[in-house]
This record gives structure tokens, sequence and C-alpha cells, in this order.
């Protein structure tokens, strides 16, 4: 029995978000805006009635600003309730999963739910950086179960990437996808491969401007002014690590390494260690790569500004925008190559959830990708150990 069929209208199906802190209680919203039952399950007490509580404060709040109605306001808080159980849902056509990051966890509650939940519910895990496919291992019915990786905060981030293990079924990738439409969601398909797309992808956005200013190239300022102000990206990548939170990119960072078998590409660098075991954090705890005042505006960000427009037009190995973009297309075309995602969504991804101006296969295709596979050579040469080795896709005449 599949319970989400293209006849039966989506929104009539109930919809259950077990984990309910920052992503679920986001998420949570989303779908009870979209028009269904949601039932609010966490292993706290009180916690789905704070959640419940605060989305229904959110709610009010995008009515008063006008974004929406209150009677769609009122009417998407009465769809929120809570359960006290697993085993207290009633037969739902989605399960949102989105606990602490923990596989043993994980797979304890997927295995409670595969066995309460009829064979047609599809079972997601809102993982950012766990195996779907050890999620799944094991359970009854493993075709139903895939990663429905949302963005934050999930209400304004527009991507959601669609998982695959082994086992998921094509029929349920289909139905996932759609819901994700009626919910105002752009989906793009990854494998489950460590860090899906935009976390893999997006991690030499950082680990080269980092490396740069280890190396003394210049300081973190200049960095940032290049790749933000002369490349045209939303923010440099020192400012960006410091709003996501250094501790957060760090532990990205080390899990994507430790899960491709500690690949020099991932590498962690001592630049970010340094600053956690230091607690600059970032904003958050008021310093990070830069320091910060009450309003959280970085009072030390000072870039030479001749020195950055300089380094962005000079040679590679020095050369910030140069490099970071040799090692996104490298690591775009990686992915393509290996079949994990198409190079359509690898665009949209990397655009939707990094705020990317172009995507990387794009920008490849601009600056041309034997140009890449020079400048990556150059590097490979310069800093060897593997980091910088060119994909062999990036010599391919036909992508
Ligand atoms: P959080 O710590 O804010 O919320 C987790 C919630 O799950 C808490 O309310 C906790 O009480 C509850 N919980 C823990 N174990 C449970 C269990 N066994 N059964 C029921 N409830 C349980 O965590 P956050 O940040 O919302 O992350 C949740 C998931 O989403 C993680 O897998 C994380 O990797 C993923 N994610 C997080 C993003 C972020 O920016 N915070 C972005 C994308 C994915």
């Amino acid at each position: 029995m599949r319970l989400v069929t293209v006849d039966s209208p989506l929104s009539s199906v109930a919809v259950a978000v077990i984990g309910v802190g920052a992503m679920g209680s986001g998420i949570a919203q989303i779908a009870a805006q979209a028009g269904h039952e949601v039932h609010l399950v966490d292993a706290i007490e009180g916690a789905a009635a704070g959640a419940q509580a605060r989305i229904g404060t959110t709610l009010a709040s995008l009515a008063t600003k006008g974004r929406i109605t209150s009677g769609q306001a009122e009417a998407a808080g009465a769809h929120l309730s809570i359960a006290s159980s697993i085993g207290d849902l009633p037969q739902c056509a989605l399960v949102i999963e989105a606990i602490r990051e923990d596989l043993a966890d994980k797979r304890a509650l997927f295995a409670a739910l595969a066995e309460s939940q009829p064979a047609g519910t599809l079972l997601a895990s809102n993982t950012s950086s766990l195996d779907i496919e050890r999620i799944a291992q094991g359970l009854l019915h493993p075709g139903r179960v895939l990663g429905l990786h949302f963005f934050n905060p999930p209400p304004r981030m527009r991507l959601v990437e669609v998982i695959r293990g082994k086992a998921t079924s094509d029929e349920s990738l289909a139905a996932a996808e759609e819901l994700m439409r009626t919910w105002g969601k752009t989906t793009v398909r990854c494998t489950s491969t460590p860090g899906f797309i935009v976390n893999r992808v997006a991690r030499p956005f950082y680990g080269e401007a980092q490396r740069m200013v280890e190396a003394g190239v210049a300081d973190a300022a200049t960095i940032d002014f290049a790749i933000r102000e002369i490349g045209g990206f939303r923010m440099g990548p020192m400012e960006l690590t410091d709003l996501i939170g250094q501790d957060v990119n760090l532990a990205v960072s080390t899990s994507v390494w430790e899960q491709t078998g500690r690949d020099e590409r991932y590498a962690p660098t001592e630049f970010q260690r340094r600053l956690v075991a230091d607690g600059h954090l970032g904003r958050k705890s008021g310093q990070g790569v830069f320091r910060y005042d009450g309003a959280g505006h970085a009072i030390d960000a000072l870039p030479d500004k001749v020195l950055a427009a300089e380094l962005a037009s000079g040679p590679t190995l020095t050369n910030p925008l140069g490099r970071t973009l040799a090692m996104l297309v490298n690591e775009a075309v990686d992915l393509v190559a290996r079949s994990e995602a198409s190079a359509e969504d690898v665009d949209t991804a990397m655009e939707l959830g990094t705020n990317f101006p172009k995507g990387p296969i794009a920008w490849g295709t601009e600056i041309g990708f034997d140009v890449i596979a020079t400048q990556l050579g150059q590097l490979d040469a310069a800093f060897p150990g593997g980091r910088y080795r060119p994909s062999p896709a990036l010599t391919w005449k036909e992508r």
C-alpha cells in the first residue's frame, strides 16, 4: 500500500516529525502550512508542546507582517498535534526524523517506525552526514527509507536534497519529490555519498581560503574581499564560517574527511582547529576569524583592497578566487562523474543551498575545464599529497 499516490490530494495525508528542535520544528511548520495534519514527537518531555507553541508564535508573526493571512496562520497552527511516542502515531504518509545526529539513535528510531507504520509510509531522515543505507539496513521494507535533507532554516531555504540509498525505491523518491514540490521546495537527487551535494562540493570554498591565510598569502579580510567583491559571492568564506559557527563547520569537514577514508581533499585545516580549540566559534561567541560587536558586525575585518585585486588577477597559487573556483569545479565534476548526482542538480543545489552566484559546472564551462585542469596541475605540483589532484573527468571531451 502506498499512502502517497498521484490520485490522493497530497495535503490530505498525515505527516509526523520526530525530534522537534531547530530543524524539526521548521519542517513541521512547512508541513502544517501545506495543509497536512502534523504530529510532533520528541524524546524530551514538554519539547513537542514547546515546539507547537513556538511554531504558533512564528505563524502569528508571519500574519502580522502580512506574509500570510491570520486565517492561514490559525489553520496551520490547528494542524499541529502532539503524540507522546512513536507508538502513539496514526498511520502517516510521511515520517521525517530530525533527532540528534547519532547513527545508533537513528537506527533504533527507524526500526520502531518500520514496525509501527504501514509499508507505504515514507520514512525520511534529515541527517546531514549519516549514511542512509546504514539507517535503512535490516529494516522491514527498506525501499521506503530515504533522506530528505532540509537546510537551515527550513521554512526559508528552498532546497531539499533527496537522498537515495541502494535500497530506496524509485516510487519512494518520486512520491517524496512530489510532496516536496507541494511544500514549495526545489529538490535535487543525490546518492548517499559523504556530505551529499552541498556539504561535499562546498568544502574547498572554506578550505582554500583558510590555507591561503595560513600560508600568509593575505589576511582573512583581504581573502574575503577578493572572493566576495571580486568573485561575486554573497559572503566571503571567513565571514560565512563565522556565521555558520567554526565548530559546526569543523564538524562537517571532519565528518566528510573521515567518511572518505581521510582523503586529503577534505582534510580540516589547522586554522579552523585552532579557532575551535580557542573557543573562537564565530558570531555566536563574539569572536571567530573576526571580532563582532553586539549587533553582529565584524569590527576588525579591514581588507587591503589593492592587494585583493592584485591577487585575484595574479597567478593561480596565490589567487584566492582562481584557487577556490578551480577546486569547486573539480569537486562538482568529480561528483557528477561518479554518478552521485546530475550536473544540473549539482548547480541547482549550490545556487540554492549556499547562495553561490553560479553553479560550479556552469562556472567550469565558462572558464574552460582544460583551464581548470591546468590550474589544478600547478597546485598539485606546488602542494603534492593529493588535495589538488584533478578529477579524471576534467579531461573528458564530452561531459
Ligand atoms: P536539535 O538538537 O536542535 O534537535 C534535536 C531534537 O531531537 C531535540 O528536540 C531532541 O530532544 C530530540 N531527540 C533527540 N533524540 C531523540 C529521539 N531518540 N527521539 C525523539 N526525539 C529525539 O538538532 P537539529 O539541529 O534540529 O538537528 C536535527 C537533525 O537535522 C540532525 O540529524 C542534523 O544533522 C540535521 N540537520 C541539521 C541542520 C542544522 O543546521 N542544524 C541542517 C540540516 C540537517
